[in-house]
């Protein structure tokens, strides 16, 4: 099969067709020409101003509580650099980011692992993990249209988590890069924002999954002081983050890009998301899923098989998938995380009707 009919049901990103590039460029010019003095010298670790400005407004907070990172990887790197020493006890979501769990462990975390319910983490299991004893410096939540389950935590669960974080004095780590990616429900509060002390929660969120990810800028919220921690670090590893970079996104969001932008990322994933899940219920009928109001991933659930077999038997097929293994510590051999978001509708439906020919054949050799 060769690479260019490869369809990639892994690929969390935009597809190009999605990415405002006339858009990007002439903010691009509005940014280098207006305001070369913020694009082309280092920057304040702080990020550009005028960025710094449109966050905080957008927020609702002061400046001293915002930092602009690259990309809201780095920001979730500073982050977990600032706060966990080797046998720190972390709370993250079962399955969660592959890219969260890896970090954690390479600092040496100790990870108490909750499982996911469809309606976000299981608060109940975590209170009872918590009174039997466990003291975690942190919960890292993914709660609109989680990577990789696609599922959403409910308004409750987000207040029930909040208590939780005062009463055994832990912060919440809110990694929220698919919040303005909903097309369908009502918008829920942030944590953040239901935190009206602003002391038990750090967001973090991005400009990837609604801009596109190649501009690279990512943004945390939070308490000034740790904030300030946060900008120490980064002026220590990079002196200041990508401010040319920076300028093009303030330019391109001050000039309304950015809402035109979710206008028709919302709309594209709308239209994948059910082209994914009728192939799936065409193609695959014994397959479960919660179907996601947003975002740009589903988690599947298979009754059979091995996906570490599956997954090369659908790369043979040229259609490539993510193992539910790679999102967990244990299980996830029957499940699989499909992405909607790099793809057309038609070539995701092909995708679905490959993977469902490679599960039969698999099916039909076990058996
Ligand atoms: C939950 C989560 N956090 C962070 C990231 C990283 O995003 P960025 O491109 O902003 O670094 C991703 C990207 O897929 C993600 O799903």
């Amino acid at each position: 099969m060769s690479a260019q009919t490869t369809i990639s049901l892994a690929r969390g990103a935009p597809s190009l067709d999605l990415v405002p590039v006339d858009e990007l460029r002439e903010a691009a010019d509005r940014a280098f020409s207006s305001h070369p003095e913020h694009c082309f010298s280092y920057g304040p670790a702080a990020g550009h101003p005028l960025l710094v400005e449109w966050i905080a407004a957008r927020h609702g907070v002061t400046a001293d509580q915002v930092f602009a990172t690259n990309g809201s990887m780095q920001a979730d790197a500073f982050f977990f650099q600032e706060l966990v020493e080797p046998g720190d006890l972390v709370v993250v979501e079962a399955p969660t980011y592959d890219r969260t769990l890896l970090m954690l462990r390479e600092l040496g975390a100790e990870i108490l692992a909750i499982p996911l319910e469809a309606d976000g983490l299981d608060v109940g299991a975590l209170e009872r993990a918590l009174d039997a004893g466990a003291r975690p410096r942190f919960a890292h939540v993914i709660p609109n249209f989680q990577n990789p389950a696609g599922c959403t935590l409910s308004r409750e669960k987000r207040e029930r988590l909040l208590a939780l974080a005062r009463r055994y004095d832990f912060l919440i780590f809110e990694d929220d890069p698919y919040v303005e990616v909903r097309f369908a429900g009502e918008p829920l509060p942030r944590i953040f924002d239901l935190d009206a002390e602003r002391r038990h929660v750090v967001y973090v969120s991005s400009f990837t999954k609604t801009v596109c990810p190649g501009v690279r800028v990512g943004y945390v919220l939070g308490d000034s002081e740790l904030v300030a921690r946060l900008r120490r670090r980064a002026t220590n590893t990079y002196i200041s983050p990508c401010v040319a970079s920076q300028g093009i996104v303030a330019e391109f969001c001050r000039g309304g890009g950015f809402e035109r932008a979710l206008e028709r990322v919302r709309s594209a994933l709308r239209e994948r998301r059910d082209a994914l899940c009728d192939a799936l219920r065409e193609h695959l009928p014994e397959a479960r899923f919660v179907v996601p109001e947003g975002g740009y991933f589903l988690w599947v659930d298979l009754p059979d098989g091995d996906v570490r077999a599956l997954e090369p038997a659908a790369r043979e097929r040229g259609v490539v998938v993510v193992k539910g293994t790679d999102f967990l510590l244990e299980g996830g051999k029957r499940s699989l995380r499909l992405a909607y978001s790099a793809e057309p509708p038609e070539r995701l439906r092909e995708g679905v009707a490959r993977l469902a020919a490679a599960y039969r054949e698999l099916s039909a050799v076990s058996r």
